[in-house]
């Protein structure tokens, strides 16, 4: 029988305006309180032996969001990525970014190389951020990477395993368990190929109310499915 725990468990951290609006206060404040969810989560990951827990922070469409709002959600990651370093080394644990890095700044890259070097040595959970990315982007530039690198007759034949290798998240098992916060009940254009068979958990719960105890809510629901993958059992 497979582990009850998950390998990689994934999180599209919704609901950050919504708690921030509740209280009066500004969208900003919401991101805010939403890094100390990434946090407790990231904690609970360490603790339960998770290998790798990928958090959507900001999608291509993010983009599109006004320029104070973007401002402030990319001046906050990057305090949170110094700010965790030895947190990070302490608990043995790396950390990686995946997404159209290409449209983030230099800042934004350098301090994602100053993190990601640091942490590269970790040998317990890895954390990704899924960064400026979108499902659709992800598997067109794996389209045209494959089609840059074979020969056309092996362009032709690539199988669905090996057009894995062309995505951002090569080299990492697709998640097995997809958390959404805040009651959306959608995909928003993430993981599409990597989620074919990812078992969903759908919370109410805004994601800056999301913490260690929400988290292993979701675990103890993952444990109870059944997981047939289009067989019979
Ligand atoms: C999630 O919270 C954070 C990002 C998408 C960057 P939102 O900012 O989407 O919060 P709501 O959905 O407006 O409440
Ligand atoms: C999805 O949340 C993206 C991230 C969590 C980074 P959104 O708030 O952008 O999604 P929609 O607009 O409700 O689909
Ligand atoms: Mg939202």
């Amino acid at each position: 029988m497979e582990s009850r725990i998950p390998r990689h468990v994934s999180i599209i951290m919704d609901g950050n305006g919504r708690w921030a609006k509740n209280r009066g206060l500004d969208r900003l404040y919401g991101h805010k309180e939403g890094v100390e969810s990434v946090r407790a989560c990231m904690r609970a990951a360490v603790e339960d032996g998770i290998e790798y827990l990928s958090i959507y922070a900001f999608s291509e469409e993010n983009w599109n969001r006004p320029e104070e709002e973007v401002q402030g959600l990319m001046d906050l990651m990057i305090m949170a990525m110094k700010a965790e370093i030895p947190t990070f080394l302490e608990n043995s644990a790396r950390f990686i970014a995946l997404g159209n890095m290409s449209r983030l700044s230099e800042l934004f890259n350098r301090t994602v190389k100053e993190i990601t070097d640091a942490t590269a040595a970790g040998t317990k959970c890895c954390m990704i951020l899924m960064v400026s990315y979108s499902g659709q982007w992800d598997i067109l530039q794996a389209m045209k990477k494959a089609a840059a690198q074979l020969s056309e007759k092996d362009f032709l034949s690539l199988t669905q395993e090996d057009f894995g290798k062309y995505l951002v998240t090569a080299g990492i098992p697709d998640p097995d368990l997809l958390i959404r916060t805040s009651g959306e009940v959608r995909i928003s254009n993430y993981m599409l190929w990597q989620t074919a068979y990812t078992e969903l958990y759908f919370t109410d719960i805004l994601w800056p109310d999301f913490r260690e105890e929400q988290f292993r809510e979701a675990l103890a629901e993952y444990s109870k499915r059944d997981r047939r993958y289009g067989k019979v059992k």
